[in-house]
């Protein structure tokens, strides 16, 4: 297991000062872009949650509909998008939210999952928690459950995770970045 984290540690790549100064962006597609590192990946996802196999995916736009549909797959359980606003054709439910740089709204269609459905809810990276903690408002507006906030990275110094835990949902991140 810690060989794995740390060899997939070793595939994201830091891009300082984008998109702007004083960032330090983690990029993740050196990462899907090698295979065994993208298998490595989502089997730490497949593993984790093979047994309590939740009811559905929820992956955030956009980096999260890449790992979230794969895992889905494998897990043979269905996978649903949370959008940034204005892409979804049916009536959907809103929240807004501010990020690291900037402010976004995201949006789920309403019949996206039932009342009850257990939902792991899925993303590329924890940075303010901003954008995790809206899919979890809309999730639980729409009568799901939402049992956990899986992610590749989270960055705790920006207190995201901490904040999310706070609100009572669990986060599983496989790589943190001090
Ligand atoms: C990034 C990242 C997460 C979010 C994390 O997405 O993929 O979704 O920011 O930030 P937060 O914890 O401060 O909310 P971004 O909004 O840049 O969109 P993208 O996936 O379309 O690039
Ligand atoms: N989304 C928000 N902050 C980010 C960061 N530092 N790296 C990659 N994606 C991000």
């Amino acid at each position: 297991m810690q060989d794995a984290i740390a060899f997939l540690k070793q595939q994201i790549r830091t891009v300082p000062d984008w998109p702007e100064p004083g960032v330090q962006f983690r990029d993740i597609t050196p990462l899907l872009a090698n295979p065994r590192a993208f298998r490595v990946l989502i089997d730490q996802f497949v593993h984790r949650y093979f047994d309590s196999r939740p009811d559905v995916v929820a992956g955030l736009d956009a980096r999260g509909f890449i790992i979230g549909s794969v895992l889905a797959y494998e897990l043979n359980i269905g996978f649903v998008p949370i959008r940034k606003k204005g892409k979804l054709p049916f009536t959907t439910v809103q929240e807004t939210y501010e990020l690291e740089y900037g402010s976004a709204t995201v949006e789920m269609h309403t019949d996206a999952v039932k009342p009850g459905d257990r939902v792991l809810l899925i993303d590329d990276l924890i940075a303010t928690g901003g954008t995790m903690l809206a899919g979890k408002r809309l999730l639980e507006r729409l009568g799901a459950t939402v049992i956990e906030g899986a992610v590749i990275v989270d960055l705790p110094e920006l207190g995201g995770s901490a904040k999310i835990r706070e609100q009572g949902l669990p986060v599983f991140a496989l790589v943190d970045f001090q």
